[in-house]
């Protein structure tokens, strides 16, 4: 018999203690072990997944989908404009239905507020696919590549080159639960918010430095990251962003200040040119084609658990 671990959500990157991430990652490299062999995972017969999709997506969507079928479950596939949501029918409702009828929900969204309101009326864990304030599937993905490539992520230095976003939130709540630091360099105005990081308390004593220059930030680094200049929701703001980021493109001098054996992460789509130059993108020391491979193994690893718990 089954036994059905209690109700958890996973928000944001803290809903998880540092075991919980120390056993999903040797889980999703299991889970991607057997994957590569071809050998069947199917721990999750007849579970169902619902995806809500209020902002566009590639990597998410084809890696809970692949990964739910694989699991032996399956998966229904709702927009906002193709739902009720889109004409007003309340989150909550919305909420109450869905989780009648499926075992677990992802949601990408804008505010954190609107998946925090799914959360509090659903009956079953709901995922943070993305908000406008965090991307902790992202950063699961990306400690996971890094770990496969390099080992231990406790103790390094990761760069943050770029715009104080979901991305860059979701960052600082990592080092300061999994013991690494990030040097952060964004442009005026466009500073991370301890808040939004950390909450109330204060963060762990050295998890982040802030640098003018997007070059110190790299200096030293094992592992040098960015995101694009202007995130879905903020379009508006495309032309004011163009302008204030034109210094913070990841290009080989900053690869050349972090350490010899640094890797490069983007968690794409990316913009050549911009925030990131072909050079390094397409380079040996870019790993964003396992970066965005990793997003289905580890979040295989992470349905498991949300709803069957550990499992030897
Ligand atoms: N990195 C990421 O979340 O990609 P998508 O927007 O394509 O899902
Ligand atoms: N910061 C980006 C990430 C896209 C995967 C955005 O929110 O659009």
């Amino acid at each position: 018999m089954t036994t059905t671990p209690p109700l958890q959500h996973y928000l944001q990157f803290s809903d998880l203690t540092a075991s919980d991430y120390a056993y999903l990652f040797e889980r999703a490299a299991l889970i991607k072990r057997k994957f590569k062999a071809y050998e069947k995972h199917h721990t999750l017969c007849d579970r169902t997944l619902a995806m809500i999709f209020e902002k566009a997506s590639t990597r998410t969507r084809v890696s809970f989908e692949a990964g739910m079928y694989q699991m032996g479950g399956s998966v229904v596939h709702l927009t906002s404009e193709g739902s009720q949501l889109g004409r007003s029918e309340p989150i909550e409702d919305t909420a109450r239905v869905i989780s009648r009828m499926t075992d677990i929900v992802m949601i990408r969204t804008f505010e954190q507020a609107r998946i925090a309101r799914f959360a509090e009326y659903s009956r079953v864990p709901v995922i943070n696919g993305l908000t406008n304030e965090y991307h902790p599937c992202q950063i699961l993905a990306d400690l996971f590549t890094f770990i496969e490539q390099r080992g231990s992520i406790q103790g390094k230095t990761v760069a943050w080159v770029g715009d104080g976003n979901n991305m860059a939130n979701t960052w600082l709540q990592a080092a300061d639960l999994l013991d690494f630091t990030v040097h952060v360099s964004t442009p005026g105005g466009y500073e991370v918010d301890e808040k939004l990081a950390f909450g109330a308390r204060p963060p762990r004593a050295g998890c982040y430095k802030v640098f003018g220059n997007p070059l110190d930030a790299c200096r030293g680094a094992d592992l040098v990251t960015t995101d694009v200049w202007t995130s879905m929701g903020y379009e508006a703001e495309n032309e004011a962003r163009r302008l204030a980021f034109a210094d913070w493109c990841v290009d080989a001098e900053m690869m050349a200040a972090a350490k010899p054996d640094a890797l490069f992460m983007h968690c794409l789509p990316a913009h050549r040119g911009e925030e990131v130059s072909a050079e390094v993108i397409d380079g040996p020391q870019s790993v964003v084609w396992d970066e965005a491979e990793n997003r289905m193994h580890v979040q295989k690893a992470l349905m498991e658990y949300l709803l069957l718990g550990r499992l030897d």
